[in-house]
């Protein structure tokens, strides 16, 4: 069956992986990638698929509804993936109201567009909104996120997707619109942009230069290999119940001063560097504010409904994604020349 969808975000990390799955996977659909290119989003992510015949770029921001809405009247979409978002907890501190323009204001002219162009003929069509677990808050040293946990952001960052989220369900609850959510945990993978914790890292190694480890190091992260994240995006954007939320997760906790650790063993390997000599670039600096302890979700639901479980070991996931980055190191500088220099500079030399 053909269809015409609209991915947001598709030049990002997680979008890149999403757009290369469905062009490669569903040849008779037509992938429209909706993307304004900030410093995040990066064309040279998607090269080896750009000639694709049924692949299209259209730059655009979605807090230009009007834009939004020639898009919609050019390419009729069935179905909706949305990943646009500003994404970087560390960015949303120094710059909130970026995050709630865009993740905000953002999802409702998209939810509008949709809306306005399906014109309350929702057969066969879907609005999937892709979430974070940061929604739910913080855990302890034990329990799960699951679908029901009750909201709780405390970063800006956080807030402003849990604010998209609690309009995406508005939309399904008042105007019927057919949406489903996801609620994924930490991603890592190629094409990760190096202002979160496992590529800022590699690339830190590489260049000698400290690890700046916040607090004590023992927060814990969930870590899920972003090609089985893009497998789950997949399900559920077929297979998910209209209206339903759907947590995704790596099964796979670490508290980050292990990670580190871990990905200085990997890279002193990779590199021919004595056995311990990345970890002497460990640095303790201050912590992040409002830092949230533990994420851990509970999978069970997509696991048990949709089948999706992650393919991808950790150990595997790590080699792959190690291996992308020396291979790539052009991609590297591209992304760390100019203004990534002067955010490092503001969020490091505190
Ligand atoms: P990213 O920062 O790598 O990419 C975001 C993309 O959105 C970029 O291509 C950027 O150009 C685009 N964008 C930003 N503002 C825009 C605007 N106003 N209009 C149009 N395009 C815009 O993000 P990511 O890490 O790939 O995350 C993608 C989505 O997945 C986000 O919604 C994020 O909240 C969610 N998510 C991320 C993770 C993770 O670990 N990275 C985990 C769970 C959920
Ligand atoms: O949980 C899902 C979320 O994961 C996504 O919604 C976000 O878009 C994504 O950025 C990510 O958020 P985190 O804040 O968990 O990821 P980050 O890589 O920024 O940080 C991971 C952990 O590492 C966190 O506890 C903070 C810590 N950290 C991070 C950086 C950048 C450091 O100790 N030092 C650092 O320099």
């Amino acid at each position: 069956m053909s269809k015409t969808i609209i991915i947001t975000g598709g030049a990002g990390f997680i979008g890149s992986h999403v757009v290369r799955l469905f062009v490669t996977k569903y040849p008779s659909y037509k992938i429209v990638n909706l993307d304004a290119l900030t410093y995040a989003g990066n064309l040279e992510n998607l090269r080896d698929i750009e000639q694709s015949p049924n692949y299209y770029f259209e730059k655009v921001n979605i807090l230009d509804a009007d834009s939004l809405n020639e898009v919609f009247q050019t390419h009729q979409p069935d179905g909706v993936i949305h990943l646009a978002a500003e994404s970087h907890v560390d960015r949303s501190i120094l710059s909130p109201l970026d995050f709630v323009y865009t993740n905000v204001i953002g999802t409702v002219n998209l939810l509008n567009a949709a809306k306005q162009f399906w014109k309350n003929d929702f057969n066969g069509k879907r609005f999937y909104h892709v979430s974070t677990d940061e929604v739910y808050g913080a855990l302890g040293e034990t329990g799960f996120f699951t679908e029901t946990t009750k909201y709780d952001p405390h970063s800006p960052y956080s807030a402003s997707k849990a604010s998209s989220d609690h309009f995406v369900r508005a939309y399904h609850d008042t105007y019927d619109l057919p949406v489903v959510i996801s609620n994924c945990s930490n991603n890592y993978g190629p094409n990760h942009f190096p202002e979160k914790l496992i590529p800022l890292f590699i690339n830190n190694i590489i260049q000698q230069k400290p690890l700046p480890v916040y607090g004590d190091g023992l927060y814990t992260r969930d870590w899920l290999f972003v090609k089985d994240h893009a497998t789950a995006i997949d399900l559920v954007f077929h297979k998910g119940k209209n209206g339903d939320t759907y947590n995704i997760g790596g099964f796979n906790e670490w508290k980050n001063i292990d990670l580190v650790k871990l990905l200085c063993q990997l890279m002193d390997k990779k590199l021919g560097r004595q056995p311990g000599e990345s970890e002497k670039l460990i640095t303790y600096i201050q912590d992040r504010p409002g830092h949230d302890r533990r994420y851990a979700i509970d999978a069970t639901k997509i696991n048990k409904e949709l089948g999706w479980y992650p393919s991808v070991t950790f150990e595997e996931g790590l080699a792959q994604t190690i291996d992308w980055y020396f291979e790539n190191q052009e991609w590297l500088k591209h992304v760390t020349s100019g203004a990534y220099k002067q955010y490092y500079e503001r969020q490091y030399s505190k």
